[in-house]
């Protein structure tokens, strides 16, 4: 058998090498899902070229052969994607499939442009300019959501509403704050993925104790960082620091993993988000209609609205924490230095990633156009005793304990239940100093009392700094239409 596209190292072998067994080659490669870093191989390997010259190692002519050979490749995958015919499974992955195809086009330019380079140095530059990118592209993706929860509390936020503790009745809400919680959430997610150390260049770490090469690793570093807007203003850091051990750089997938944990807990948020949105759209609560693009029918009940998308949001949570436990057990039992096992890391990120971009848009557009049922929300407003802490509150007021206080309201919706009432306010005042001097205090209840009841006066009422009521939701509605003011999709 002739080996049909040999591997540049496959001469130190007697034999043809694993591009012979088809099932070997197929077992190495990693081109099904790498691929998809082509751009950012190209990049860096213009940057690593411009370096090679700058120091000399190739010269001018090079140089050019080299930028254009690699521009053109990068149009034609643009153009062909999976069809360019560059894409050779012998040749394992991207990196080799771009060189080999450079090479056909450039001869011996193309064969310098690997000087004092290894895939292992080579692959965790790439992909940790991918992730640089994709980071933004999550962090968008995260603000769209936010910006449309910022839309829906701005037409339904004040509604009134219970919130929950243990899944029971505690205190009152208004939805906006609600609404802004998922936010908040959200927006730190965005501060973890900011987080990963994307900007150290491993690049010129090799294959893994670096060069004899007089590489200028910051020179390299300088044409991957920085990306300028029109005006000058830089839009985009980039790589800004080298990474100082060659051995790690190789070595570590550090910012693979931290990405995929931020992406697990963004998946984590939106989980608890769909549960919440779930149980609201349930019959037995009726908060919210999803719209019906967004449920799906039943193949026999013909009645049923099923919130799918909602189910699936939390169900592919299952694939972010799985990728995350695939990295991070990928990495436990490795030696320090680059051993093939990491080949796989990407297969993970990927995954995580697109499917978190997904659940993100698909939150988004369910945000756009769910409504919160206010009528029915106000039906049962009243249940569950909402204003009690508020009534322990106004007791605080009027001199009594606050643990006293807590036993005398304690004993009131005791007394509520045993006459049928289902609000405090349908007590007397009576009946409340009753209650202050069976717990040994005074009679101070007067009748200011009743504007401390009921769940519309108390959402009033929450004066602390991001409170959960009126004056917290609108504090928190102006700070973040001012934020996406200034900064436009930034949020
Ligand atoms: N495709 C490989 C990866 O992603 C490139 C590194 C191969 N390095 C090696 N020393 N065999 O990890």
């Amino acid at each position: 058998m002739t080996n049909p596209a040999p591997k540049p190292w496959e001469h130190t072998k007697a034999g043809q090498g694993s591009a012979a067994d088809p099932l070997a080659a197929r077992f190495v490669s990693s081109l099904d899902y790498d691929k998809r870093l082509y751009t950012h191989d190209i990049q860096g390997s213009i940057a690593h070229a411009r370096m090679l010259k700058h120091v000399n190692l190739i010269t001018a002519d090079d140089l050019k052969q080299i930028e254009a050979g690699l521009n053109e490749i990068e149009s034609e995958i643009t153009e062909q994607g999976d069809a360019w015919p560059g894409w050779k499974v012998e040749l394992e992955d991207v990196h080799m499939c771009i060189e080999a195809a450079l090479i056909e086009k450039t001869g011996d330019a193309g064969r310098k442009l690997h000087t004092g380079r290894s895939r292992n140095d080579q692959v965790a530059l790439d992909i940790r300019l991918w992730l640089d990118d994709a980071s933004d592209r999550i962090s968008d993706s995260i603000y769209e959501l936010i910006r449309a929860l910022v839309e829906l509390a701005e037409k339904q936020g004040e509604v009134v509403m219970p919130s929950y503790t243990h899944l029971q009745r505690a205190q009152p809400i208004v939805v906006g704050s609600e609404l802004m919680s998922w936010a908040t959430a959200l927006d730190r997610t965005v501060e973890q993925i900011a987080m990963a150390d994307y900007m150290f260049n491993p690049l010129g770490s090799g294959a893994i104790a670096g060069s004899a090469l007089p590489l200028d690793r910051m020179h390299t570093t300088g044409q991957l960082s920085r990306t300028y807007n029109a005006d000058g203003e830089v839009i985009h850091y980039g790589m800004t620091e080298l990474e100082t051990n060659s051995i790690y750089a190789t070595a570590s997938r550090d910012t693979a993993l931290n990405f995929v944990f931020s992406l697990s807990m963004t998946s984590m948020w939106l989980s608890r988000w769909a549960e919440q949105w779930i149980i609201y759209a349930s019959t037995e609560f009726g908060f919210i209609t999803l719209d019906d693009l967004y449920t799906t029918g039943s193949s026999m009940m013909p009645q049923k609205q099923n919130p799918d998308m909602l189910e699936l949001i939390r169900g592919k949570t299952g694939l972010v924490y799985g990728s995350l436990m695939a990295l991070l057990t990928m990495c436990k039992g490795l030696t320090i230095g680059y051993n093939r096992d990491l080949q796989e890391d990407k297969r993970h990120v990927f995954a995580a990633y697109d499917s978190v971009c997904d659940c993100l848009d698909m939150a988004t557009r369910i945000v756009k156009t769910t409504k919160f049922n206010e009528d029915r929300i106000k039906q049962g407003l009243d249940k569950g005793f909402l204003d009690a802490t508020s009534l322990a509150e106004y007791l605080v007021t009027k001199g009594v304990p606050f643990r006293t206080a807590h036993q005398v309201v304690g004993k009131l919706v005791q007394a509520c239940r045993d006459k049928g009432y289902e609000k405090l306010s349908l007590l007397s005042l009576d009946d409340f100093n009753a209650a202050c001097v069976a717990s040994g205090g005074k009679k101070v209840v007067e009748k200011d009392v009743y504007d401390w009841l009921g769940p519309e006066n108390v959402v009033k009422r929450y004066q602390t700094a991001g409170n959960a009521g009126l004056s917290g939701f609108q504090e928190q509605l102006k700070a973040w239409k001012e934020r996406m003011k200034d900064d436009g999709a930034e949020g």
